[in-house]
């Protein structure tokens, strides 16, 4: 009797709530977030508004306004919201041509470097590089990789070091032994290989990203095909600002740089191209 009290009582309130969802217009919630991350949609957005209705839902919200009142005050749904967008696709020796360059121009450098990659996503771009300089015979304790990425939850499996053979299908058998141990069927990165590198959970538009310090490389590859292209010189003004001197090198994913940005000299050396700071 009780329960059938209780079930009459409540079923209205649940109607209700279904019959004042409101998803329709997702427009604002994707200005919002290309304003916070400089990722831009576009095409994919058919893909992404089931996403961000089941997010939306999942957080208590009942209509894209709602979300958005919600993304403006609490940073903890900030922060799922960006896990939950960002795209952190990455395996290590991705690109592996700008890599030996670099062990190549790292052995002609006198003094200890500063590398950084922004973005690392879950580290096997960061832990690459530490791995080509190690195999190439450069001390690692002469150099210091920070490596960041907007994505939290990208960052902490970024140091805890655990990777599926699928991050790895482009090591040969000889450098997974030597770097890292197996543990089941998963690879941990070895200590010497982890403590060669910094993890930081930042977003590269952000005054805390200035305050990295200055390097000697400046890695972003695969981010800024995710922005439009004044939001790519953006993200390259930020990333210049954290150039040591004007021989900091730069590299980027293939795809990345339509056309040079404003602020960057292009160079080609040995089939790779890498940028400066314009003089
Ligand atoms: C496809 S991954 C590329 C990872 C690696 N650099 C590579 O080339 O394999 C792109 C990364 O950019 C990060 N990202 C996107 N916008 C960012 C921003 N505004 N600041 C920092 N990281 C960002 C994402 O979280 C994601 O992990």
């Amino acid at each position: 009797m009780f329960s059938w009290f209780k079930s009459q009582k409540t079923l209205p309130l649940v109607q209700e709530a279904s019959y004042l969802e409101d998803f329709t217009d997702p427009a604002n919630i994707y200005k919002y977030f290309t304003k916070l991350t400089g990722i831009h949609f576009d095409q994919k957005e058919s893909i992404t508004t089931p996403k961000l209705i089941r997010f939306a839902r999942g957080h208590g919200c009942i209509s894209f306004c709602a979300l958005l009142d919600k993304l403006q005050v609490d940073s903890s749904v900030r922060e799922a919201l960006i896990n939950l967008l960002t795209v952190n696709e990455t395996y290590f020796f991705r690109e592996k041509e700008q890599l030996d360059f670099l062990l190549h121009h790292c052995k002609r450098a006198s003094k200890s470097l500063r590398i950084l990659c922004a973005p690392g996503s879950t580290g096997e771009e960061p832990y690459s590089i530490a791995i080509v300089l190690a195999e190439g015979g450069f001390a690692l304790s002469s150099l210091e990789i920070v490596s960041i990425d907007i994505n939290t939850e990208a960052i902490s499996r970024a140091s805890e070091g655990i990777y599926t053979t699928r991050a790895l299908h482009r090591l040969p058998q000889l450098l997974k032994e030597r770097y890292f141990v197996m543990e089941g069927n998963q690879y941990r990165v070895r200590d010497f290989i982890k403590q060669a590198v910094a993890f930081r959970s930042c977003n590269i538009f952000e005054e805390e990203f200035l305050r990295l310090g200055s390097f000697d490389i400046l890695f972003s590859r695969n981010m800024l095909i995710y922005f439009d292209q004044t939001t790519v010189e953006k993200a390259v003004h930020q990333l210049a600002q954290l150039a040591r001197t004007n021989e900091s090198l730069f590299f980027f994913g293939h795809a990345d740089l339509l056309i040079t940005p404003e602020r960057l000299q292009d160079h080609f050396d040995h089939g790779i191209k890498y940028y400066t700071l314009k003089q």
